[in-house]
């Protein structure tokens, strides 16, 4: 795509609001972000050196990982060509952004491999099983020996079969919705996005988020199947919980 020249005031507000969207939905988010670090930096015996955040958004938690570990280099991948553009606007250049599809297992040719940190935040429900497992796989592939992926989303642990889910939001979750909404909407109104925001809606028409939730040990099953020796939970709150996967 033609890059697009963003006011920079503009991005870093559009950024800041995201944020407090997604903590609108994950209000543990800064929790679970040091527990992460903690994860991260004892799995390692040290900073970790390269760290890739997958469908980082217009890349909130790749900022603060990089100002966390300074000498790491990090890497957002996305697919959301409005996402990516105020990813690329609003990040440090030391934070590397890529364009690829997570539904493909193909991704790791993208990103390449040797990361110490894979992080996955909010994303896999966007996905169908198949392609979760798929996900663990490629990720085992890309992370160094005994580095650790972490994936965080919706993970009730309330036995209901996932489609009963959709019909039961949790607390807060409607309100996030409409934050969510409204946040879309306002970028609707800025003239120099409207092209990418036709890509955007070209781009996901006929692939709606899959809405698939699956529960911890789902996702731990999935991570053993795909090589992982160590799978399991790292945090939780709520409905919401991260899975910690690490390579022996
Ligand atoms: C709810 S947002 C979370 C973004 C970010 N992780 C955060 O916590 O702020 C989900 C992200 O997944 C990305 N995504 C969804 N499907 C994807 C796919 N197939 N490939 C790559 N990224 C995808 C979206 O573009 C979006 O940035």
């Amino acid at each position: 795509m033609t890059p697009v020249a963003l006011d920079p005031t503009r991005v870093a507000g559009w950024r800041t609001t995201w944020d407090a969207v997604m903590l609108g939905f994950v209000p543990g988010l800064p929790a679970l972000e040091r527990v992460v670090a903690t994860a991260a930096e004892a799995a390692r015996g040290a900073p970790p050196a390269r760290v890739l955040d997958l469908g980082g958004g217009p890349g909130l938690l790749a900022e603060r990982m990089s100002r966390r570990w300074p000498a790491a280099a990090v890497t957002l991948l996305d697919l959301d060509p409005v996402l990516l553009e105020l990813a690329r606007a609003g990040l440090p250049p030391a934070v590397e952004v890529v364009r690829a599809d997570l539904a493909s297992p193909a991704w790791p040719a993208v990103t390449g491999g040797g990361y110490d940190l894979i992080t996955v935040v909010m994303t896999v429900h966007y996905l169908v099983p198949e392609a979760i497992r798929a996900l663990y796989a490629a990720a085992r592939e890309a992370l160094a020996p005994g580095g650790l992926l972490v994936v965080a989303d919706l993970m009730p642990d309330d036995g209901l079969p996932y489609v009963m889910r959709a019909l039961d939001p949790g607390p807060g979750e409607g309100a996030a919705e409409l934050a969510w909404a409204q946040w879309w909407g306002g970028l609707g109104a800025v003239p120099e996005i409207a092209g990418l925001l036709a890509a955007r809606a070209d781009l996901f028409r006929d692939r709606p988020p899959a809405g698939f939730t699956a529960d911890l040990g789902w996702h731990a099953a999935a991570a053993r199947a795909a090589g992982f020796g160590e799978a399991g939970a790292l945090w939780r709150e709520g409905r919401h919980a991260a899975l910690a996967a690490q390579l022996r």
